[in-house]
């Protein structure tokens, strides 16, 4: 399906169903392995929509997981990674002792969640675990092996359900490709 918005056209690359059964599957395997408690750290912003869907799916699979945001920023405006990590904001909640779980949108060079863990394993996590919407094969900069993955996405650059590019589409309730 491709749907024209203003003057572009997106092709839907995964639907709102589709995303939805998989962050159900997800917030499961995630309970199965992490248990009841941890706190969940979102990385802002790609991963809002992803986050906020997760942790309600959280809930239905038995999860009483707490949540707090870190911010972080690489791209600037542009479809090119700048290759640095920067914290934009920081969390607030203790990490001492607890298990974390980070939330990102996409994983790519492995850089920005690289950072993320370990920031948390600085501060003294319990344990560490990341879970990815979207994985990007064979582009991994760092060493980075992520415990829990939506799907695998086409080496392509793509928007939609928190994602954008220079700011616009984070609002399309599926994953799309821009195509002009
Ligand atoms: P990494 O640090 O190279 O792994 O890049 C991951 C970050 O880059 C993610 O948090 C995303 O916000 C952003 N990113 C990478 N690829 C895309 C894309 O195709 N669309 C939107 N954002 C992307
Ligand atoms: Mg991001």
């Amino acid at each position: 399906m491709s749907i024209p918005l203003l003057d572009t056209r997106i092709s839907v690359l995964f639907d709102a169903d589709r995303l939805a059964n998989r962050v159900s599957e997800l917030a499961s395997e995630i309970v199965a392995d992490m248990g009841r408690e941890f706190l969940v750290v979102p990385i802002l912003k790609g991963s809002f929509i992803f986050a906020a869907d997760l942790l309600r799916a959280l809930h239905m699979a038995g999860g009483e997981p707490d949540m707090d945001f870190l911010t972080l920023s690489s791209y600037g405006a542009g479809t090119q990674t700048s290759g640095k990590v920067r914290i934009s904001r920081d969390i607030d909640a203790e990490i001492i002792g607890r298990q974390v779980l980070l939330v990102d949108d996409i994983l790519e060079s492995g850089r920005t969640l690289a950072v993320a863990k370990d920031l948390m394993m600085l501060r003294q996590a319990r344990s560490v675990k990341t879970c990815v919407l979207l994985e990007k094969p064979g582009k991994l900069a760092v060493q980075m092996k992520v415990d829990f993955v939506g799907f695998e996405c086409p080496d392509k650059f793509v928007i939609g359900y928190g994602m954008d590019v220079a700011h616009a589409y984070r609002q399309l309730p599926f994953v799309g490709v821009v195509e002009s």
